[in-house]
Order: C-alpha cells, then structure tokens, then sequence
C-alpha cells in the first residue's frame, strides 16, 4: 500500500543511490511541487543540494520576502536572486501574452543558467515535475519546469539544461505529493497554496507591462487573497486573482472626477485546471472587497466580478 512515509523512505534513498555524493540544482517557485521536491532532496543530499528561488518581479506582494525566509527556515541551502528589473526589461512595451511568455520564460532560463554557472561541479538538474505534468506532452502548469521544457527547441541549450535530472515526484499526483509535503513537516499553508502561473502577474495585466501597473496589481490582489482567508473563503477556492484591464473608467471621489483603472476579480472551483466554474462568492465579501480595493489602491475606481466558467473562458485572461 502506497503510504507518504513509505514513499519518502524509499524515495530518499532512491535519490541517494542515484546522485550519490554530486551536486545538484534545483529551481523553487514558491509553489507546492518545487517545495516538496526540494525538502525530500535535502533529506536525501542535504548541502549537495542548492536551490535556488528567482524573483521575476511578477510575484504577489511580499511573496518572494516572505518565501524565501520560509525557505530559509526549513533549513534549506536557497540562494534569493532578486531579477525584477530584468524581467521588467524584458517585457518592456510588450503587449500580446504569448511574447511575455517568451519574456519571462527566456528571462528566467538566463537567470537561472548565470546562477548556476556560479556554482562548480554541479551534475544534476532536480526539477519538482509530477505525473500530471509528465502524462500531458505540454504542460499547462508549472513554473520552472514547464518552461523549460517549452524552450527545448530553441537551439544551443543553456548548460543547466545539459545536466542530468532528478526528478522525485514524477511518479505520484498532486494530492499525493500534498501528503509527501506534510508528512516531511511542511507548513500546511504552504500545502495549500492557489496554483499560481509560472509568468505570474504578467498575464493578470492586460496590455503592456510596467512597474507601477505590478504594483497596482499586487495591492489589490493582496486585499482579495487576504480576505478570502479571513472570510474562511480562501480553501474553498480552487485558484484565485486579480486581472487589471487595459481600461479606464469615470469616477467620482468628493468633488472630484476620476478617470482610472478598473480590476477584475475571479474565483473558480476546479479539479485540475482543464474546467472551472465561477465560485459563487458571498455578496457581502464582494461588497466588503471591492469597497476595499477602491478606497485603498490609488489608481483604481472600480471593481468587477468575473463570471465566466472555462469552457469557454480561459482562468487567466490571457
Ligand atoms: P487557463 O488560463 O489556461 O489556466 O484556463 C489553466 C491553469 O494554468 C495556469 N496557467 C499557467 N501556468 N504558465 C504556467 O505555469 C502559464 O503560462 C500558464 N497559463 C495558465 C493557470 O493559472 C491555471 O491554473
């Protein structure tokens, strides 16, 4: 019978017979895979693993901050490479979705291969993949990961893709890996996080890409995730987020008329990303939110709630 402490005794040792005393490179993204892959690894290697965590300045707000401490606390070796402006660079002026996939996909195979040019001797590429990701030939899903493998045409692969791979969870599926994650003590919270896209706020921002539309996004998408887990909302959801549209509005405040942005909010309930609904939110917390991001984010004057189910929408808006 399958069982995560099972799983983890053999799962260790299987990384150790396998990698033995070489170094290996692992990128985190925050999310639940690349956290699970990597505390097993640190089991299995300890110092002979090096993770590394990219800011592509696209994260939610505080998140590359507090992660990285996370990180830092479950005694893993992590460098925090700050990239932000690099990724802003990148995507300057761009405005189709597919070419800021390109941006940011590009960006971070350049980050991640600088960084791990600094490190000697490493043989091994540890990636968090599970069995989802390897059953479907394209990934949706999946940070570091999917984007690497969407780059294998590109010509002169970078060295860190020359490497050879590890990866632990390539046999077991999401929930399973959730299991793995506790039973190795990982924080619950952390478990259960929102998936959240590999490119980010990047593809929640309609239209071209600047610092201040990032900082905008991140302040309303604070106020909804925080208040969907203060209003007991936030595990009911399946993935949750704020778009900023390419659109501004007439508004009033005092005497004053605005003309500002407007943000969608959306909330589905899914099992696997391929089909979502709508999530029926209580009429309270959307009034409570939207009142919220109004008075508090300078630059927006209105809020809307989207719903729309996959088919046909898409969950992100680009
Ligand atoms: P859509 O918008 O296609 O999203 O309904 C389905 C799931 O995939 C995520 N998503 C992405 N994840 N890179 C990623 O790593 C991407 O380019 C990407 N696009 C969409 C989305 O957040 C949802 O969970």
């Amino acid at each position: 019978d399958w069982t995560p402490d099972s799983f983890v005794e053999e799962t260790v040792e299987a990384i150790q017979a396998k990698v033995g005393s070489d170094k290996v490179v692992l990128g985190l993204s925050g999310g639940v895979d690349s956290t699970v892959a990597a505390v097993l690894l640190n089991k299995a290697i300890g110092e002979n693993l090096y993770c590394i965590f990219v800011n592509n300045g696209l994260l939610r707000k505080n998140e590359f901050e507090s992660v990285l401490k996370q990180y830092e606390g479950m005694g893993l070796n992590v460098k925090g490479v700050d990239a932000s402006k690099r990724f802003l660079d990148a995507l300057e002026g761009i405005e189709d979705p597919e070419l800021k996939r390109k941006a940011i996909g590009n960006s971070f195979i350049e980050v991640f291969d600088d960084e791990a040019h600094k490190l000697t001797d490493v043989k091994w590429l540890a990636q968090g993949t599970i069995y989802p990701d390897v059953i479907e030939s394209v990934s949706a899903t999946g940070g570091p990961s999917a984007t690497i493998k969407s780059h294998h045409n590109v010509g002169g692969l970078p060295d860190f893709m020359k490497l050879k791979i590890v990866e632990p969870l390539r046999a077991i599926f999401k929930d399973e890996v959730r299991r793995v994650g506790a039973t190795l003590g990982i924080d619950p919270e952390l478990l259960g996080r929102h998936p959240f896209p590999g490119p980010g706020l990047g593809i929640r921002i309609l239209g071209d890409i600047t610092a201040e539309k990032v900082r905008i996004l991140q302040e309303v998408d604070a106020i909804f995730i925080n208040g969907l887990k203060e209003w007991g909302l936030y595990d009911k959801v399946w993935q949750a987020g704020a778009m900023l549209l390419p659109v501004n509005s007439v508004g009033v405040m005092g005497d004053e008329r605005t003309y500002e942005k407007c943000v969608a909010l959306r909330a589905v309930e899914s099992t696997d990303g391929m089909t979502a609904d709508w999530v029926n939110l209580p009429y309270a917390f959307l009034q409570k939110t939207s009142n919220d991001i109004i008075n508090k984010v300078k630059g927006v004057n209105r809020v809307v709630y989207d719903i729309s189910s996959k088919p046909p929408a898409t969950i992100e808006w680009e």
